[in-house]
């Protein structure tokens, strides 16, 4: 039997010991939710915990509108030319991949989370990415089961290349292999956007890393820019007492 009064003293003399799901569950507003586990070194998301839960569907639909707003204006700046094939490493349930697909010929989302890459077939599998019209299933977007550190196409086989909120839950014993492996599907000339934390804390799911970290990490592609992540203004106040904002890196090959 659960001894509920021992928890709650435990609670009390260790208040940073109590577990993030049980702040969510009494205080609903501070957006701490049971919306990830680790399995093995993948962490894995519940479908709220993609967009660190905004709490309503309008504040979702506001901050994936800003999110997707400002993925595309750092593409429009970055590409030149239409990509022939792009890669968007942890997909997740594929909530940016539509729009990503805009940008190149072929899409593909990865994802060691067959559950998030089922419910991404069930939501995109048959949109043209071209048009947004229903088709049969198409060639332009496609979703694939793999982790970052072990990518399943050929070397240089991407022109651009994707991470959002994805690295930064890697932890540190393989993100070097990931980095490299990365690295290794991209084009010489390639682009890759990676939208990460930079700053602490850490905490048991989020390995933050310094912009000279991730410079390393890619070496020797060139780091051409560096943006805040793109979120919903009223959204990002909140937040920000919680946890600080993602940075959008682009490098370069
Ligand atoms: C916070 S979610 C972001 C998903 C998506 N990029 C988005 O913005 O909606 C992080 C994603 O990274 C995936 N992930 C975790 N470890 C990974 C790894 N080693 N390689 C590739 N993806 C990973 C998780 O399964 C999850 O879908």
């Amino acid at each position: 039997m659960v001894d509920a009064l021992g928890l709650i003293e435990r609670g009390l003399n260790r208040p940073d010991k109590i577990p993030r799901y049980v702040v969510g569950l009494l205080i609903p507003s501070s957006n701490w939710g049971p919306e990830w586990r680790r399995r093995g070194d993948v962490v894995q998301f519940e479908p709220g915990g993609y967009a660190s839960s905004p709490r309503t569907r309008p504040e979702f639909a506001s901050n994936l509108y800003h999110e997707v707003a400002g993925l595309g204006s750092v593409l429009d700046d970055h590409l030149e030319g239409t990509p022939e094939r792009s890669i968007e490493v942890g997909c997740g349930y594929g909530r940016l991949s539509p729009w990503i697909a805009e940008y190149s010929e072929d899409h593909v989302g990865v994802d060691p989370d067959e559950d998030a890459l089922e419910r991404a077939v069930e939501q995109y599998g048959d949109i043209d990415s071209e048009c947004g019209a229903e088709t049969e299933p198409e060639a332009g977007l496609e979703f694939v089961p793999a982790r970052a550190d072990s990518i399943p196409f050929p070397d240089d086989s991407f022109d651009l290349l994707v991470t959002w909120t994805v690295l930064q839950h890697v932890p540190d014993e393989v993100i070097r292999e990931s980095a490299t492996e990365l690295r290794r599907v991209l084009s010489p000339d390639g682009l890759a956007v990676c939208c990460e934390r930079l700053r602490p804390p850490a905490d048991d799911h989020i390995w933050p890393r310094s912009l000279e970290t991730y410079q390393r990490l890619f070496e020797p592609l060139e780091l051409v820019d560096v943006r805040e992540r793109p979120v919903e203004p009223t959204w990002a106040e909140a937040m920000d007492t919680m946890r600080p904002a993602e940075s959008v890196l682009v490098f370069r090959g």
